[in-house]
């Protein structure tokens, strides 16, 4: 039971991205690509959101991106000068392409009309932003948006092709109605399916080759039909440690129970119920993993039987009898496979170091990581974290509160540390 001066976090608060105070784009500095179509309105929300985290986001609009929104909607957005002129040269010292190409980290082409996506794949430069692509050596992302009909003409498909063999990064838009009224795949995908690649983009694949297999949020263990035992996981930390894995290059997957977050790109997800479906899953897949990362609020008990149909209250008093789920992490450690890492979390009320240190001893994982989920501001249901890292020697790091993709990326540091050279 939740006490009544922890502060409960709604779901839209969960999913704001206002409480963000992490900056994994801190540092960098985006070129924005605008066209025309449109999505642009979509890019103007967008453009601000990549600011929210951090990087400097430079505006490059095409003549037609400027039929459908103002420059000014853009440089307001940014706070910086918007491009839209390839001949607009201030000063003979600096060539505008040249100079924006060299300072930027990533280029993003959102939204990607057929005619840029057609001129990209073709090398034509004859304005400023495709003149631009062309200067430009770092990380290009398309991200196309048109109708469903344009978009899947042999003519896009082939573009958008030679574009990947080019080595742009093509991030495939979103099946529903586009604004022409039409259905089909040509929306502009929606803002987390827009920021992971970009992301992921930014990020050193330092996780590239390894499998990764995560577990997150409650079980629920029912009583019959309608009822269950479950506890407060709301999957966030688990979902982070995934994401941030995805971010640098691991094929993740996350085995979930119920939670309200939406399915993270980029990942594979096995959604479960109760303790014993998460055992039977993780068992399955963790043959061919090289990290396990035991996230889960795993019940562990649950109800001796469970009834077919709704228990009535017939009775004046209830008992039920609960038995012993499966310890997973145990398990996992039993029949762990050559050189896999194998880490848990540990939720505590009180004394979190001795526990964790007990805990890792009894279980026998390499990492522990150790949450005290009392407090207000971190452990469950909470955006911030502050956890101590438990090492199997004993040795215990404490970080502060911390967002918990921070967290998930300061585990990811220690696991990497730990991987062989040769994986
Ligand atoms: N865990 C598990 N299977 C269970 C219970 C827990 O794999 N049936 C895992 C959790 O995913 C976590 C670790 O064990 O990585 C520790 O979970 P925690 O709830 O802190 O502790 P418990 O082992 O359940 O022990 P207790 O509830 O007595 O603190």
């Amino acid at each position: 039971m939740a006490s009544d001066n922890v502060k409960r976090i709604t779901g839209s608060e969960i999913l704001s991205e206002k409480a963000l105070s992490y900056k994994p784009l801190k540092g960098k500095t985006v070129l924005l690509g605008i066209t025309g179509g449109i999505a642009a309105y979509k890019a103007a929300v967008y453009s601000r959101k990549i600011r929210a985290l951090g990087a400097r986001v430079i505006p490059v609009m095409t003549c037609h991106a400027t039929e459908f929104l103002s420059p000014i909607t853009f440089a307001a957005l940014t706070g910086e000068k918007v491009y839209t002129d390839l001949f607009c040269i201030e000063g003979a010292e600096n060539i505008p392409h040249i100079e924006l190409a060299k300072s930027a980290d990533l280029f993003l082409v959102l939204p990607a009309t057929a005619n840029i996506i057609g001129k990209a794949a073709n090398g034509l430069a004859d304005d400023f932003l495709s003149t631009l692509l062309l200067a430009f050596s770092g990380p290009v992302l398309f991200f196309p948006s048109m109708n469903p009909v344009m978009y899947a003409h042999p003519a896009t498909q082939t573009n958008m092709e030679r574009l990947k063999t080019l080595g742009y990064g093509v991030i495939e838009p979103e099946t529903g109605e586009t604004a022409c009224g039409d259905s089909g795949r040509g929306r502009l995908a929606d803002w987390p399916v827009v920021k992971e690649p970009i992301l992921k983009a930014t990020t050193l694949q330092t996780l590239k080759g390894i499998n990764v297999l995560v577990s997150a949020g409650p079980t629920r263990e029912y009583l019959d039909p309608v009822r269950y035992i479950s506890n407060r996981s709301s999957g966030l930390m688990g979902y982070a440690v995934a994401r941030v894995a995805v971010r640098r290059g691991a094929r993740v997957t996350l085995v979930s129970g119920p939670v309200s977050l939406p399915p993270p790109p980029g990942m594979k997800l096995c959604p479960v119920e109760t303790a014993g479906e998460m055992g039977d899953t993780i068992s399955k897949l963790s043959q061919n993993v090289h990290v396990i990362i035991m996230t889960a609020a795993v019940a562990d008990y649950a109800p001796a039987a469970r009834a077919d149909r709704k228990i009535k209250k017939d009775t004046s008093e209830l008992r039920v009898d609960l038995v012993r789920t499966t310890d997973i992490l145990s398990q996992l450690v039993k029949d762990r496979r050559d050189g896999q890492i194998i880490v848990g979390f540990c939720a505590e009320t009180q004394d979190l170091k001795a526990q964790a240190i007990k805990k890792i001893r009894l279980k026998g994982a390499d990492l522990l990581i150790a949450n005290d989920v009392s407090r207000p501001d971190s452990g469950f249901d909470a955006l911030n974290n502050r956890v101590f890292i438990v090492s199997s020697d004993g040795d215990i790091e404490p970080l502060p509160l911390l967002h918990k993709e921070e967290v998930g990326e300061k585990i990811w540091d220690r696991i990497q540390n730990m991987l062989p050279q040769t994986v």
